[in-house]
Parts: structure tokens; C-alpha cells; sequence
């Protein structure tokens, strides 16, 4: 078999066999397929898609390419949710104790911010002392007790995936579902839960900028993880504006625990809940119906905040800023940002907000830049909210003054007003099982 011949098939159009399929990953990963080859095969996909038999194996050689965890110990109720990138997504430190305190076993691996999007991992590392590297054992035994543990991505878990992710990065092609379908759901199988729910974003700050994509892209996941045999559904939610009041890694992690204790925005934990319920409903095996009620009593009881807590303290916390808040890192300076005019705030673009956020020191420019905790955007009004000239609808929070005021042109051109309120978009478009 020659890589130069399944390259030319693909930009024919043509489908690849199993075999050749698998022949092409296991040479990119041991080496004996370059970059260059590599680069044009992804580039013939892009034009000439995959169809779902293509897929499953591209996703099941990246997913084999490389360690993978055994949950089997956890049965059923192992589970696990990704996102698909956004701006202000906190979602995880939410759900996953409201899943753990239910019955769910969460072992979970998360990523770090990428571009204008967050990651789990930074926000959890601005809670003093958080470990997010744990022995394996550590790992198992944590979230038998606990019922959740949540670390950073293994080294060698799926590395093909990781090889071309990195190439699709700079040659332009990203942007496919069945890159994109493969490369996601090659790490969750590898990362082993046997119910997933996939937030799958839509909107501005998102990769799927339409509906319709998004809905393409999560049945495509979907249906990889039902051909892998797992139990999996995608929640189609809005990235058009930030979700939630709080971007930037502490003010996040703040955020979620007023979502904890049954406070804050709406939005985000309508968004929360869904997720949450239906994560429940695969892992627990129980109704819609019964699991949205767990979810509320879940926050309601307070079980939720209570596995937060012993969950940081588990990971090596310090939990106290669950009782005070002000414990969490707080920035030096800040900046308010006010309503140039009377009217409504008709959009907040997630991506340019993102980037602000990534100028305040919330992100990194480059991969090994260090990130400022503290530093982040708190909104006081959100798209469709009406406002008076003057009314704040911002603070900017930074290092420096210098530093936040550098970020405010950027914040500001992201807001658009007019007098007439915006239409109103779903949180939660579709779910797709
Ligand atoms: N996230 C991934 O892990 N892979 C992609 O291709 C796109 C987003």
C-alpha cells in the first residue's frame, strides 16, 4: 500500500477502505507518513468529506493510536460531557458535581484554553492549590469516592489525533465535520466513559457557526459513539454571546458556584441543567422527566455545592472560598466600561470578547504564556438587555490599569446597540440522540 495512492483516491472523491484508513494513521503516527502527505490527504477530506464507515475507523485508529483508560469499574454510570469551545463556557464545574452527587462516576480528563475559548483546567488552577495531575490510581480512587476527579489530558492519549490536530491547525483545514467529528470523538473514546454528552456550540464564538452545521457535526459524533458502543447525545446550545456574566479563569469558577448555590444568571443554568439532565438520564438510565427533577433538587439540597467542595479538597484545594468568595484571586486593577447610548444591546460577539479577555491576560497569546487568574470580564448586561447612556455594562479586570484599558477598545467594538431589541435566540437549539 502507498500513501501516495490513498491521497490520490481521496482527491477523486473516492471512499478509502478500512485498511487504508488505518494504514495511514498508524504510518502518520510511527512517522513513516509526513507532514506533507498528511497535510494533503486532510486537505482531500475537506473537499471530499467522509462518509460514516470512513469515519468510524478514522476515529477508532486515532482513538487506538495511544493509551487508553479503562472505566469498566464504573459500569454505566462512567460519564463524561465536552464542549465544543466557547467564551465564558464554565459548564463543567457545574454539571459534573451536580452528576456526581446523583450517582454519576466522572473520571475526566480537560483541556486547557485555546485561542478566545477557556479550558477547564485553567480554571480549576486558579483555585489555591488544585492538582490537576493525579496519579492513575489516584485518579480511580478519587472518583470512586468523591464520585469525581478531573485532570489534564494524558500525554499519550490518542496521539495521532494530537499530530494532526497541530498540522490541520496550519494548513487550513480545521474546518470539516469529518476532521472535526473524528478528532473529538477519537479522545472521548480513548478517554473512556461510557455515557457522553456533547455540547456542541453555535454562534459567533464557536467553530459551527450555523445551526445547521452544528447539527451535522453532532450527528456525526453521535452516531461514532453508538458504532464504538456507547451510550451518547449532543445538545446543540448558543455561542453567539458570552455564557454567563464572568469570563476569565477565577471570575468563571466564581460564577459557578453562585450557579451551585442558586443564584445568578438564568442563561447559564438553564444551559447547566440541560446538560446535566441529560447526562443523567444516560449514565443513571432514569427519564427526562425524573432527571431534570434530580438536577433541581441536586442544587437545591445543596448535594451539588457539597460534592463541589469535597471534590476541591479531594484534588488538594483550598475550599474556602466556597464560603467566601473574595478568597478566590482578585485582580489589581479595573476598568468600567458604560453604555455610549440609550437602547438595547442587539449583539456581544463571544469571539472578540474572547480575545479582550485573552489581551487582559486571561488567555495565552502563545502556548507557553502564563495566564492571570484574576484577570477576566465581569458583564452587568447581556445581548437583548435594555440600557440608559451611561449604565455600566462592563468591568474589566487586569494586572495593570494599562493592561485593562489596552483591552476596552477591543470589548467595546465586540458591542453593537440599536433601539430596537435583538430577536431572541434558543439556549438550547436542538438535542440530537
Ligand atoms: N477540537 C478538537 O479536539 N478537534 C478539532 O478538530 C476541533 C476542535
Amino acid at each position: 500500500m502507498r500513501i501516495y495512492d490513498i491521497i490520490d483516491k481521496k482527491r477523486k472523491g473516492k471512499p478509502l477502505s478500512d485498511e487504508e484508513i488505518r494504514f495511514f494513521v498508524k504510518g502518520y503516527t510511527d512517522g513513516s507518513v509526513a507532514d506533507y502527505q498528511a497535510a494533503a490527504l486532510a486537505m482531500a477530506v475537506c473537499c471530499n468529506g467522509m462518509d460514516e464507515r470512513e469515519v468510524v475507523t478514522l476515529t477508532l485508529a486515532m482513538r487506538d493510536s495511544g493509551d487508553t483508560v479503562d472505566l469498566s469499574r464504573f459500569g454505566n454510570l462512567s460519564a463524561d460531557k465536552h464542549s465544543t469551545g466557547g467564551v465564558g463556557d464554565k459548564t463543567s464545574l457545574i454539571i459534573a458535581p451536580i452528576v456526581a452527587s446523583q450517582g454519576g462516576r466522572l473520571a475526566k480528563m480537560s483541556g486547557r484554553g485555546l485561542g478566545h475559548t477557556g479550558g477547564t483546567i485553567d480554571k480549576l488552577e486558579s483555585i489555591k492549590g488544585f492538582r490537576t495531575t493525579l496519579s492513575p490510581e489516584e485518579f480511580m480512587e478519587q472518583t470512586e469516592k468523591v464520585g469525581l476527579a478531573i485532570i489534564g489530558q494524558s500525554g499519550n492519549l490518542a496521539p495521532a489525533d494530537k499530530k494532526l490536530y497541530a498540522l490541520r491547525d496550519v494548513t487550513a483545514t480545521v474546518e470539516s465535520i469529518p476532521l472535526i467529528a473524528s478528532s473529538i470523538m477519537s479522545k472521548k473514546l480513548a478517554a473512556g466513559a461510557h455515557s457522553i454528552v456533547l455540547d456542541v456550540k453555535t454562534g459567533s464564538g464557536a467553530f459551527m457557526k450555523t445551526v445547521d452545521d452544528a447539527r451535522a457535526l453532532a450527528r456525526c459524533m453521535v452516531d461514532i459513539g453508538k458504532a464504538a458502543g456507547r451510550n451518547v447525545a449532543a445538545v446543540i446550545t448558543d455561542m453567539d454571546t458570552p455564557l454567563g456574566y464572568a469570563i476569565g479563569n477565577a471570575l468563571e469558577v466564581r460564577e459557578a458556584v453562585g450557579i451551585l448555590r442558586g443564584e445568578g444568571c438564568k442563561a447559564l443554568r438553564e444551559v447547566c441543567y440541560t446538560l446535566s439532565a441529560k447526562l443523567i438520564e444516560l449514565c443513571l438510565s432514569v427519564s427526562e422527566e425524573e432527571s431534570r427533577e434530580r438536577v433541581r433538587d441536586a442544587v437545591e439540597s445543596g448535594a451539588a455545592l457539597e460534592c463541589f467542595r469535597k471534590w476541591v479538597e479531594a484534588q488538594g484545594g483550598d475550599a474556602s472560598f466556597v464560603d467566601d468568595l473574595s478568597l478566590l484571586p482578585q485582580a489589581e486593577a479595573k476598568c468600567e466600561v458604560y453604555a455610549p447610548q440609550d437602547g438595547y444591546i442587539c449583539s456581544m460577539d463571544a469571539m472578540e470578547i474572547g480575545s479582550a479577555c485573552v489581551m487582559l491576560g486571561a488567555g495565552r497569546e502563545k502556548k507557553d504564556d502564563e495566564i492571570d487568574y484574576a484577570a477576566g470580564i465581569v458583564l452587568a448586561a447581556r445581548t437583548g438587555d435594555r440600557v440608559s447612556k451611561g449604565d455600566l455594562i462592563a468591568t474589566l479586570y487586569a494586572k495593570s490599569e494599562d493592561i485593562a484599558k489596552a483591552a476596552m477598545g477591543r470589548f467595546a467594538g465586540a458591542i453593537k446597540f440599536g433601539d430596537e431589541p435583538p430577536e431572541k435566540r434558543p439556549l438550547v437549539y436542538d438535542v440530537v440522540e
